[in-house]
């Protein structure tokens, strides 16, 4: 099931309730885009819920003229209802729900529509506990039941009590959890769904008082109080870029342990994608290239943090100089640099390894230059049971330091490496050599163009290479 919203608190609200009541984790999209390259890939879509409008546009017109194309026909939900009448559009089943939104009869609408019966919904079986994004519970003042923190993993994971019935929820210590890359809070199957109705309850209001300005007129009197709202509010979006920054680098985190630890992959889709296409944006939206980069690398995080974000950012620059502009390049392009040494994650000297020279002079035991060697294709075995992966992204996590295999580090590259690999490989040499040219403590300059677009030449000096380091030198 997708939700294609572009209110991230309405597709949370009802995110919640589905997950809570129908135990159905929907996928969560944000426009027309994200649809169609989800449903190229995926067949199993039995419903789409969505509303009147995305980005100003007739949503329902773009499913439509999705539909003909795919030869598909999945019944729709449209939250506000359609904006022309239903026959106009080729999607035989439009089922309607009020915008200020009645969850009993959504839910309802769901089950039929779906041909969820009650009695398979009480024949679900039911964990003992169940996950909660702690985003949620900024939204919440006092808890309407006992909330939990897991501690371990597996059968052996223990559950502790984090506040509990009718208290209210500590902000500070929210956050600080959060820091330490604690995302979910737990509650007793169980308080589940008095704990939805709650969280809804509170989300919808605060929706529908955000949008208050919007949808009432107001007086000249009212004039200087919304001025100085709106001031507050460019404060408080300052703020939440600062805090979004930090929470991809926590998520990021998580994605990574997750993977090393051997999966499941699977629930870490929604969040990898929403990584993705964050960063995606942050490079489409930056005109200035060296002012962005001078950002990333100033940035206090990790090596490999700082290594993931400016080799995405110089990839997706080199794609648009090349005019490789379909997104779904740049995503595929985006996820692979995410995931492609995952293997190594948080062993910098072992991330700094980039040649089979390098290699031999490592001192270390077989066992971790087979890693290092292998680093490409374990991260595949990551990724085993990740459930969309966008097309191609395999391809270049296996052959992004130039072998077909993903298994070495050769010196000459075949003729057989995809364009997009060879992509990465450049974007990931340029910013592995801006990262090391920042760290000499004695460099007033910023980084030299010209020197790093001549030790690439010199790595790269085969003919395949030569449009992609050409768009390279014209990008920075
Ligand atoms: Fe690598």
């Amino acid at each position: 099931m997708v939700l294609l919203m572009d209110s991230s608190d309405y597709a949370e609200i009802l995110e919640t309730n589905l997950v809570s009541y129908l135990d159905i984790t929907p996928i969560i999209l944000s426009s027309q885009t994200e649809l169609n390259q989800y449903m190229s890939r995926s067949t199993e879509i039995g419903l789409i819920v969505t509303s009147t409008c995305i980005d100003g546009r007739d949503i329902l017109d773009g499913i439509s003229t999705l539909f003909d194309k795919m030869g598909s026909d999945i019944p729709v939900i449209v939250i506000g209802g359609p904006k022309k009448p239903a026959s106009k559009y080729s999607v035989s089943k439009i089922e309607e729900v009020p915008k200020k939104i009645d969850m009993r009869s959504f839910l309802k609408t769901v089950m039929r529509l779906l041909s969820i019966s009650l009695k398979d919904l009480k024949s679900l079986p039911m964990p003992d506990y169940m996950s909660y994004k702690t985003r949620l519970f900024k939204q919440v003042k006092e808890s309407p039941c006992d909330l939990y923190i897991k501690i371990g993993k597996g059968a052996r994971a223990n559950f502790v009590k984090f506040c509990h019935a009718g208290d209210e929820i500590d902000k500070v210590r929210l956050k600080s959890i959060e820091n330490k890359n604690v995302s979910f809070l737990y509650v007793k199957s169980v308080d589940r769904l008095r704990f939805t109705n709650k969280v809804s309850k509170v989300m919808i209001e605060n929706i529908e008082n955000s949008n208050l300005y919007e949808e009432s007129g107001i007086g000249d009197e009212a004039r200087e109080e919304l001025l100085d709202d709106m001031k507050k509010e460019e404060r408080d979006k300052e703020e939440a870029i600062k805090e979004s920054s930090d929470v991809v680098d926590i998520a990021i985190d998580m994605i990574y342990d997750r993977a090393r630890n051997g999966g499941p992959m699977s629930d870490m889709a929604d969040m990898t994608r929403k990584i993705v296409s964050k960063v995606v944006s942050r490079s489409a939206s930056n005109k200035n290239v060296i002012s962005l980069l001078k950002k990333l690398i100033s940035n206090k995080a990790s090596f490999s943090y700082r290594f993931i974000q400016i080799t995405s950012f110089i990839a997706n620059i080199i794609l648009k100089e090349m005019d490789w502009k379909r997104v779904e390049q740049i995503q595929t392009l985006t996820f692979a640099s995410l995931f492609r040494d995952v293997a190594l994650e948080g062993e910098e000297e072992l991330l700094r390894i980039r040649s089979e020279e390098e290699l031999e002079n490592l001192e270390a035991s077989d066992q971790v230059k087979n890693k290092i060697k292998r680093h490409p294709q374990l991260a595949l075995s990551a990724l085993d049971d990740y459930p969309d992966m966008p097309y191609g992204a395999d391809v270049i996590i296996r052959q992004h330091h130039g072998s077909l295999s993903g298994n070495d580090f050769p010196e000459s590259f075949s003729q057989r490496l995809s364009p997009l690999s060879i992509v990465l490989m450049v974007a990931e040499e340029a910013a592995f050599l801006i990262i090391k040219e920042t760290e000499k403590e004695d460099e007033k300059s910023f980084y030299k163009k010209t020197e790093i677009v001549k030790n690439i030449k010199a790595k790269f000096s085969s003919r395949r290479f030569l449009k992609v380091v050409d768009a390279l030198e014209e990008a920075l």
